[in-house]
């Protein structure tokens, strides 16, 4: 059980370099009386092929470092014709490659399938790491459009919009970040007395 009192009010730890993540995560979880801080120091990411691993070694490794309870999120995006890629590593592929080289892999493919997918791990220290996932499925577009959103977004397609068409405001309302969130909330809740 999750115990909230005035003297001991709870903290958690966000690991995250993002501020906006950070603004967000921290706006919903101050409306169930709980702090969130910043951690931007990070932690040693594994090399898997799968996001579950990399969170939880990651939110283990703050918890104990910290002996605070933590969060970290990994996301990525998955694409089937190219199994799986970029996956765990799409930060660096949309840093060193970019859009236009994912969309050249991409030519000769018919099947566009991909998924978008957010792993939120929490863990308190000396127990084991919890996992929650969101997942959003789409299509890989033949061009980029739209401008709102960041990183893949615009070559993302859902329901024949770009996530760089559709915007922030409604995109966030479905993202595969915005799902994991609200599963990480659903279990948070139930455990608060
Ligand atoms: P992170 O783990 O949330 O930092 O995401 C890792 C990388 O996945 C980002 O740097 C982006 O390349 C990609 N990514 C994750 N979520 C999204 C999204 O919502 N839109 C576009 N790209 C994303």
């Amino acid at each position: 059980m999750i115990e909230k009192t005035e003297k001991n009010r709870k903290k958690i730890v966000f690991v995250t370099g993002n501020n906006g993540k950070f603004v967000e995560v921290r706006a919903i979880l101050a409306s169930r009386g709980i702090e969130v801080l910043q951690n931007k120091e990070g932690y040693p990411e594994l090399q898997e092929e799968e996001l579950e691993p990399i969170a939880a070694s990651g939110a283990s490794f703050v918890a104990e470092k910290l002996r605070l309870p933590a969060i970290v999120d990994d996301s990525g995006l998955f694409i089937k014709a190219l199994k799986g890629f970029p996956g765990p590593y799409s930060r660096f592929v949309e840093d060193k490659l970019g859009n236009q080289k994912v969309l050249q892999l991409m030519e000769n493919e018919e099947d566009r399938a991909a998924y978008f997918k957010t792993v939120i791990s929490y863990c308190e220290p000396g127990k084991k790491p919890l996992l929650f996932s969101g997942l959003v499925e789409g299509k890989i577009a033949f061009e980029e459009r739209g401008t709102g959103g960041f990183g893949y977004d615009p070559i993302f397609e859902y329901e024949g919009k770009t996530f760089g068409e559709l915007g922030d405001e409604i995109k966030n309302t479905l993202s595969h970040r915005r799902r994991a969130i609200d599963k990480f909330l659903e279990w948070f809740d139930s455990q608060i007395d």
